[in-house]
């Protein structure tokens, strides 16, 4: 059971275990996609519109990103997958031209539009720019997507908002099923990968059910949805563990709208391979910045004559040239190469907090690393 596998084959993106640890479920793997691969665990910077904020491509693969993900919800109202498709697709469009994930939507629909209506049949909902009616059906969802023409598609899911209580969670997972065979049914694409997601909040029973009913329907990866919206620490590590244990040794596990470093590393314990967040850029643009010592707010009057890079020992761009006190002059003058610098740096933490899960799920000791790097961040 133990024993590494190669790729899976005859898929349009290709997951391989190269490493497994001896003291968790933690894998180091390798995810090839039409436009490249991806060492695993691997984080995914979020561009939401086709940007991740303030960063060029080419600072985002210095930095040390391998795979974006984008959106749906927000490209297919501005500009329309129709003008991303008649400008060459995603890739050519934003001119990152390596593996790209798009998410499906029916999140953002949730979070940002108006007066969404769920239904079995889609969602309605009203622009969050222009008020215009909208559907989102998961054939439309898949249609999107496939116009985008990202290397990885995720299926239209129904997160519900919490606090719910276990009937309408259930409700949820019996739609968000539903929805993935009819996406499954839908796609076309062979260029591109379909992802299923599993919900069901907090109830292992739930998750349990959803996940065993997705892998019927053999998707080529799978992601686990529903954790970032306000459960505690222990639920997630316990909903996680109850689908991951559920999901196909031989695909890519993702864990959606997950970047806090500590649940990095909880989550790759219980197997995860990938992950999204807009907390490295959006906590930049707000001067918030990872270190191994936990988050450093660049504002503070301590950093004013602080001659120190931000984290000592990061080989980012930012760490290399710039002081802690240039940076904070920066956010209080309010340039725009502050919030740059800073995500480039959040960035390239996680990143190198990968790669050390990388190596030390490969040389045995992932367990020791995570209660290092736990105990230096706190809780
Ligand atoms: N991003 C963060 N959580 C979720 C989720 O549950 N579903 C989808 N589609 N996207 C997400
Ligand atoms: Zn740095």
């Amino acid at each position: 059971e133990r024993i590494p596998h190669g790729p899976t084959t005859d898929r349009p993106v290709r997951f391989s275990t190269l490493a497994r640890d001896a003291g968790s479920a933690a894998r180091a793997g390798r995810l090839e996609t039409p436009h490249g691969a991806v060492e695993t665990p691997a984080f995914m910077p979020v561009g939401t519109q086709g940007t991740v904020k303030g960063l060029t491509p080419d600072q985002l693969w210095a930095g040390g990103s391998r795979m974006i993900l984008a959106n749906t919800y927000h490209l297919a109202l501005r500009p329309g997958e129709e003008t991303v498709a008649a400008l060459g697709g995603l890739h050519r469009f934003t001119g990152w031209d390596g593996p790209i994930l798009t998410d499906s939507g029916g999140f953002q629909v949730f979070s940002l539009a108006q007066r969404a209506k769920i239904t079995d049949h889609g969602a309605s909902f009203r622009s969050h720019l222009d008020g215009r009616l909208l559907e989102l059906t998961p054939e439309r969802a898949v249609a999107i997507q496939e116009a985008l023409g990202a290397d990885v598609a995720m299926c239209l899911d129904h997160c519900p908002a919490l606090p719910a209580g276990k009937d309408a969670i259930a409700r949820a997972v019996d739609r968000t099923i539903a929805w993935a065979g009819r996406c499954k049914a839908a796609h076309a694409r062979a260029d591109q990968a379909l992802f299923g997601i599993v919900q069901g909040g907090a109830h292992e029973d739930l998750r349990a059910r959803c996940a065993e009913a997705l892998v019927a329907l053999d998707f080529d990866g799978y992601a686990v949805g529903g954790v970032s919206v306000g459960e505690s620490r222990e639920e997630v590590r316990r909903a996680l563990a109850v689908s991951t244990h559920r999901l196909p040794e031989d695909r890519p596990r993702y864990l959606m709208g997950v970047g806090r470093p500590q649940d990095l590393l909880d989550a790759v314990a219980t197997g995860i391979d990938l992950f999204d967040c807009v907390m490295p850029t959006r906590n930049g643009r707000n001067a918030t910045c990872f270190t191994d010592q936990g988050l450093v707010k660049l504002r503070n009057a301590a950093h004013t004559r602080d001659a120190s890079p931000l984290e000592a020992g990061c080989d980012c761009l930012t760490c290399a040239k710039f002081s802690r006190g240039y940076l904070r002059h920066l956010f209080m003058a309010k340039e725009m190469l502050g919030p740059i610098l800073a995500s480039i740096h959040n960035l390239a933490y996680l990143h190198r907090l990968t790669s050390r899960m990388r190596e030390a799920i490969r040389a045995g000791r992932f367990v020791q690393l995570r209660m290092e790097v736990l105990e230096a961040l706190g809780p």
